[in-house]
């Protein structure tokens, strides 16, 4: 377990109530890079990370693009096959996989960004040096 922590975004990048997608890449044990894309979820001064991956048949939950919450605002929705996940425990609470979880994803708000913490993001070399900041933090 990696206990770096890459920011992701500003927290007020993602306005409170709102869902965004982030395409990620992270080194397996053996060094390889995987995709890894997940979903923030902002609640005021919250925030709550899952794998952008239904568990009913793996879908993107955005399978709309970028469209993560269900009419309502108040949970996540698999566009797929819809089901609906609970914001703060990713539990699915209607729909084909229901009482299955999303994977939770640590993160946690570190001077007004957005962290993520325990996995190795494979970094790109060409991004800006906003994308490229790491920072070590205490657990
Ligand atoms: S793949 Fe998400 S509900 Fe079926």
């Amino acid at each position: 377990m990696s206990d770096v922590a890459y920011v992701i975004c500003a927290l007020d990048d993602i306005q409170s109530q709102r869902a965004q997608g982030f395409d990620l890449a992270v080194l397996d044990e053996a060094g390889e890079e995987k995709n890894f894309p997940i979903v923030v979820v902002r609640w005021g001064k919250q925030v709550f990370g899952y794998v952008n991956s239904c568990p009913h048949h793996g879908a993107r939950l955005d399978w709309e693009r970028e469209q993560f919450l269900d009419p309502t605002g108040l949970r996540l929705m698999c566009g797929k096959h819809g089901a609906l996940f609970e914001l703060g425990t990713g539990r699915c609470s209607a729909g084909p996989c229901k009482n299955d979880h999303l994977k939770p994803v640590e993160l946690q708000v570190i001077d007004g960004d957005i962290c993520i913490t325990g996995v190795s993001l494979a970094e790109e070399e060409d991004e800006d040096e906003d994308e490229a900041d790491a920072s070590s933090v205490e657990a």
